[in-house]
């Protein structure tokens, strides 16, 4: 399915300067070349002298780290790989996971830039005290057991760039105070409990990737939403419980993959849809959408894969939707479809992927039964009567078919980020 975006981080520049450091110290750190690193400095290379001085006494933004670290150790009742078992004295660059970098305002002295602990197993909650991080560029807990509330103290890191708490126990509405952090870029909340409305103001923030999957959100994409800059939005498996609003269009300039599997998305696509002119990944999958394919989708020149299995649609399937340039694997089975035009009766001619298994489509093996597709198509929709409004469901008629029961499966874009 989808594949993993390559994030280009030219937003800000002074956030480049901190990533492409901690890049290097993470290298650094987990090389087993590290003792030449130390050998170095025993030779007057022209880095070693200011390296030396950056290493040597805490400063006051170390010393504050020291606080802030030793509170999350603190309010951490289980780690079972021992991350935090070097977490002992004021060295705090030394702290496994903890990355340190020269300060952006005064390069003489060194500053906690990172935390990363992705995969580590921890249980714990976040201590107000993080907010005393005020260096952090990036933060990586992907794949522990942190529970409760972000605290609102996080407010106070206006560097960071990357927030990564995907695969935790968070819990409760969601954390708006991921809005007040300026410079955020990279926000990864998936795999967790958060539930109820996504705020509108989310999309104003200069993030590239809005990764929202898997956890109890509504209103994924307010009708109010004026705008973004997200190439990526991955949303399966919340329950947006209302139709897709045509505010949608207002994501066309960046959007490349829009992922709603399994969101308890209602009523018609609208046509804006097709108006989002970069699009590469379409999946709509596991939803009760019902109506036409808007004939709109036939300009997605860039489109390589399309999903729109298991939903209540009907009506034709357009040749123009086939012949997509790009078009790499198309899936439209168990919907109503009644007839496939031209070229969409043989897409594997095409070296198409393609799966059109029960609909109604009388010259196709492995479709619904008359009775099954009578039930349905006798009451045709009209997408015109239910314009979507408001974030709101449309009342439509109710329709036989059940939704299926089983989740699909993560598929490797919605799965939690290795590192
Ligand atoms: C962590 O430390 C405890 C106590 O020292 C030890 O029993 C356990 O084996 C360690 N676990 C790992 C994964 O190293
Ligand atoms: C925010 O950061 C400043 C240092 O820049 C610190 O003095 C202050 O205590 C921090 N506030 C919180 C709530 O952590
Ligand atoms: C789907 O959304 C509707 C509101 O449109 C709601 O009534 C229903 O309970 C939701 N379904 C599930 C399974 O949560
Ligand atoms: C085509 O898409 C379907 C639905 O997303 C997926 O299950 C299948 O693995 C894909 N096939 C290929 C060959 O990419
Ligand atoms: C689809 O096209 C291929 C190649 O052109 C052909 O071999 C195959 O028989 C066609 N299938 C149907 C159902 O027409």
């Amino acid at each position: 399915m989808a594949s993993f975006p390559f994030f280009t981080f030219s937003t800000n520049s002074l956030i480049l300067l901190v990533l492409l450091n901690l890049t290097y110290l993470l290298a650094a750190k987990h090389s087993k070349y590290a003792s030449h690193h130390n050998h170095y400095h025993h030779h007057h290379h022209p880095l070693a002298a200011s390296n030396a001085r950056l290493h040597q006494a805490s400063n006051d933004r170390l010393h504050q780290a020291f606080i802030a670290l030793q509170a999350l150790k603190h309010a951490i009742y289980s780690d079972p790989k021992n991350y935090t078992t070097s977490w002992v004295g004021p060295s705090v660059c030394s702290y496994e996971g903890i990355y340190c970098a020269p300060a952006l305002d005064n390069p003489e002295i060194q500053v906690v830039a990172g935390i990363d602990l992705n995969h580590a197993d921890i249980a714990g909650f976040l201590p107000d005290e993080l907010g005393l991080l005020t260096d952090l560029a990036l933060i990586h807990l992907n794949s522990n057991r942190f529970c409760g509330i972000l605290p609102l103290t996080l407010a106070n890191l206006s560097l960071l760039y990357e927030l990564d708490l995907s695969n935790n126990r968070f819990v409760g509405p969601f954390p708006t105070v991921v809005l007040s952090l300026p410079t955020i870029g990279y926000l990864d909340l998936r795999f967790n409990n958060f539930e109820g409305p996504v705020p509108p103001e989310l999309y104003q923030k200069k993030l590239d990737a809005i990764f929202l999957n898997d956890n109890r959100l509504t209103n994924i994409i307010p009708t109010g939403v004026a705008g973004s800059s997200a190439s990526v939005l991955v949303f399966a498996n919340n329950n947006y419980g209302g139709c897709l609003p045509p505010s949608i269009v207002h994501f066309a300039n960046t959007l490349e993959e829009l992922v709603l599997i399994n969101t308890n998305l209602t009523g018609c696509l609208p046509q804006e849809v097709g108006f989002l002119y970069k699009l590469r990944v379409l999946d709509v999958s596991f939803n009760n959408i019902v109506g036409p394919i808007p004939y709109s989708i036939a300009g997605l020149a860039h489109l390589e894969q399309l999903n729109l299995g298991f939903n209540k649609l009907s009506g034709i399937v357009p040749a123009g939707v086939c012949m997509l340039p790009d078009l790499a694997n198309f899936t439209l089975s168990n919907n109503f479809f009644c007839e496939e035009e031209g070229i969409c009766q043989n897409l594997t001619s095409r070296g198409i992927v393609f799966d059109d298994r029960r609909n109604c489509l009388v010259e196709k093996p492995n479709q619904r039964s008359k009775r099954e597709c009578n039930a349905v198509l006798e009451h045709p929709v009209d997408c015109f009567e239910h314009p979507c409004e408001c974030g709101e469901a449309a009342a439509f008629p109710p329709t036989i078919s059940p939704m299926p029961t089983s989740v699909p499966l993560p598929s490797p874009s919605i799965a939690p980020t290795p590192l």
